[in-house]
């Protein structure tokens, strides 16, 4: 038999350090609903991963759970306090503690992984700054679209290249709804229990179907793709608690569906737009096939031309599966550049106007928005299409959502009256 040569040793001790990481990541798991559940499972289905759940906080002791009352400790503070953890996951839904929790382990210099698109969202340039300050790494790419790994392809893949767009379809729940109800007929009450029953909606399902929650993932991926920092409100969410069977009939006659479509837009002169609405998405978009629970990410990259992912944007396994590639980014030092923060160029603009399909039997709305030029009425379906300014939408969300109208973008958008120049976004194709 022949010795073994030193170069082949060599290998050999290279090929054991890559496979076997030189100790198991220890993880302090906060929160144990949907995300955490699946996330909990996908690693005892990994033993190879080299990952152990050391200990799990959850906060009524009450609840009934799939594993032993023991396993649980009952004060999330105590993972705070163990140094001998890893790594912090935190998946629970209350967006203020998911921040004092988070913001005080990157304090410590800590490696923390969240799923909390609010939280994130409310909070990004006090979680960058206490990176910078502190040395530890926070990772969210379960945040924003389950498992599509579009934060990491913005991050690290497109960090140098303009990007002319960004677009899709960002809620699962909601996207869900206008499945059912669109093929199968079904009533949106109904669906939406479904959506509530599969995992895919949060606690409160209005963040999904009043779109507050497309619009958080929104404001997340406008500071990774353009460097620009937005507060949440400063972003149009329109959503889809009052569509019904004559709007879905409405899209299907044009052979559209209605989908919920937040999109971040390049406007000329440096300016960028972000708006969360549903919108009529013909055959020729890559977003018409997206149904059910599934999301879908259109880029529109100066260089690299149109790029479409799609994946499955909710449920347990499929949110569990982002948390376990955070982790193992973790562990290979991945962290986000947040290469367009670092030389911010743009200005966010909400000044254009946008041509909407209202149906709504509210007059006085008609007259808030000041609908600047009409395309169509019917007024026996108590619908018009026309273009308004978004300055006008924004200021009314709360109360077209609370009137129960409908709102739906066509596509085309302009600049607003005052403006001389054309405006053309770039849609997917
Ligand atoms: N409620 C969210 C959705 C879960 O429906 O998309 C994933 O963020």
């Amino acid at each position: 038999m022949s010795r073994p040569s030193s170069t082949n040793l060599a290998v050999s001790a290279i090929a054991a350090s890559l496979v076997t990481p030189a100790a198991p990541l220890r993880i302090g798991l906060i929160g144990f609903g949907c995300v955490g559940q699946g996330l909990y499972d996908i690693l005892q289905h990994l033993p190879g991963f080299g990952a152990e759940v050391r200990r799990i906080a959850v906060k009524n002791p009450d609840k009934p759970r799939s594993l032993p009352k023991e396993a649980f400790s009952f004060h999330a503070d105590e993972l705070l306090q163990d140094r001998e953890l890893d790594v912090l996951v935190e998946v629970i839904d209350d967006a203020a503690e998911a921040f004092r929790l988070v913001s005080a382990a990157l304090c410590q210099g800590r490696q923390v992984v969240t799923a909390n698109k609010a939280m994130v969202s409310q909070h990004l340039p006090e979680l960058v700054a206490l990176q910078r300050e502190f040395g530890g790494t926070l990772l969210y790419e379960a945040a924003v679209c389950g498992s599509i790994p579009v934060i990491r392809t913005l991050d690290a893949y497109f960090g140098q290249e303009p990007l002319r767009s960004v677009s899709g379809i960002f809620n699962g729940s909601s996207n869900y709804v206008l499945t059912r109800m669109g093929e199968d007929g079904s009533e949106y009450a109904g669906a939406l229990v479904e959506a509530q029953h599969k995992g895919f909606a949060e606690t409160d399902p209005t963040l999904d179907m009043a779109a507050f929650d497309p619009r958080s993932k929104a404001v997340i991926l406008a500071a990774h793709a353009y460097g620009v920092l937005l507060q949440p409100e400063q972003v149009l969410n329109l959503g889809i608690e009052n569509v019904s069977a004559t709007d879905i009939g409405y899209a299907a006659v044009a052979n559209q569906k209605i989908k919920v479509v937040a999109g971040l837009y390049l406007l000329p002169d440096n300016q960028l737009t972000v708006f969360v609405t549903p919108q009529f998405v013909d055959r020729k978009s890559p977003l018409y096939t997206v149904d059910d629970e599934f999301n879908g990410v259109v880029i529109e990259a100066e260089y690299a031309g149109t790029q479409f992912l799609r994946g499955r944007g909710a449920g347990g396994h499929p949110t569990g599966s982002a948390v376990l590639a955070d982790l193992a980014a973790l562990r290979s030092s991945f962290r986000y550049a947040y290469p367009k923060l670092a030389a911010p160029t743009l200005a966010y603009t909400t000044d254009l106007e946008i041509e909407i399909y209202l149906r709504t039997d509210d007059e006085l709305i008609l007259d808030q928005l000041g609908f600047t030029d009409i395309t169509e009425e019917a007024d026996e379906d108590g619908y018009i299409v026309g273009f308004v300014p978004l300055d006008a939408l924004l200021q009314h969300r709360d109360r077209l959502r609370k009137a129960g109208a409908f709102v739906a973008r066509t596509g085309n958008v302009r600049p607003a009256t005052h403006a001389t120049d054309a405006l053309e976004l770039a849609e997917a194709e």
